[in-house]
C-alpha cells in the first residue's frame, strides 16, 4: 500500500500538496490506522481536495465520494481519479451546501471524513452535517485544530476539541494529539 501510495503521489500534481503539508504523514497514519472503520461502507470525505485519503479508504469501503469546492484542488483530485481508476471512486465538484440544495438528492454515508474542513463550514452546513449526515453515519474521522496561522478560517470554534465533541454527540470518541500537539484528530464510532 505504502509503495503504491508513494508512486502514486510522485505521479500527480498533488505532490505539491504534500510538500507543503508537514503533518500529511501523521494525517495519513492516523486514516490508514482507523479505516477498517469504513469496511463496506459508503464514504463521503468533505473537502478532500486532491483525494489524499482515497486510496487507504478504497482498500476496504463499499465507495468513495469526494467533494470539493474549489477549481484549482479539483483538477488535481480528477487526476488522482484517472489514476487511481477504481469505480467505487467518485469526485464532486460541489460546495457542502450543494448536497442539500433543494432536488440535489445524495446516498446515506455510512462514513465521513472530516479533514482539517470544518473550519470552513457556515454554521448552516455544520448543522445540516449533524443532523442528516453524522446522525446516519456510524464511523467518522476529524482532523482538526491549531490556532497556527491561516487555520483558523472561521468563526467557529472547530480548531477547539471541545467543540468536535460537542458535534459527535452520539458517537464514541477517541482523541489523539499530534506530535507537535497542534493537531488532534478524532473517531467517532457508533
Ligand atoms: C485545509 S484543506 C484540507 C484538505 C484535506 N481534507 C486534508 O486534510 O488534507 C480544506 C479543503 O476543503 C475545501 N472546502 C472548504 N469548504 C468547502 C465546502 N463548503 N465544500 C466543499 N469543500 C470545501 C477547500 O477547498 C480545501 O480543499
Amino acid at each position: 500500500m505504502n509503495t503504491e501510495w508513494n508512486k502514486l503521489a510522485k505521479k500527480w500534481s498533488g505532490k505539491i500538496y504534500q510538500k507543503r503539508n508537514d503533518r500529511v504523514k501523521e494525517r495519513m497514519a492516523f486514516i490508514k490506522r482507523n479505516v477498517h472503520l469504513f469496511k463496506d461502507k459508503t464514504v463521503l470525505d468533505v473537502g478532500c481536495n486532491a483525494g489524499l485519503f482515497a486510496l487507504p479508504t478504497l482498500t476496504v469501503c463499499k465507495k468513495y465520494i469526494g467533494i470539493e469546492k474549489e477549481d484549482k484542488y479539483f483538477k488535481q483530485l480528477k487526476i488522482t481519479h484517472k489514476q487511481v481508476n477504481d469505480s467505487k471512486m467518485e469526485i464532486r465538484n460541489c460546495r457542502f451546501d450543494d448536497l442539500y440544495a433543494p432536488k440535489k438528492d445524495h446516498p446515506e454515508f455510512g462514513g465521513v471524513i472530516l479533514s482539517r474542513v470544518l473550519y470552513y463550514l457556515s454554521d448552516a452546513d455544520v448543522a445540516y452535517l449533524k443532523n442528516e449526515i453524522l446522525s446516519k453515519a456510524s464511523a467518522v474521522l476529524v482532523v482538526c485544530g491549531s490556532k497556527a496561522k491561516g487555520w483558523r478560517r472561521n468563526k467557529n470554534d472547530f480548531w477547539k476539541l471541545n467543540a468536535v465533541i460537542k458535534l459527535l454527540e452520539g458517537y464514541k470518541t477517541k482523541v489523539r494529539w499530534s506530535g507537535d500537539k497542534k493537531l488532534f484528530m478524532v473517531v467517532g464510532e457508533k
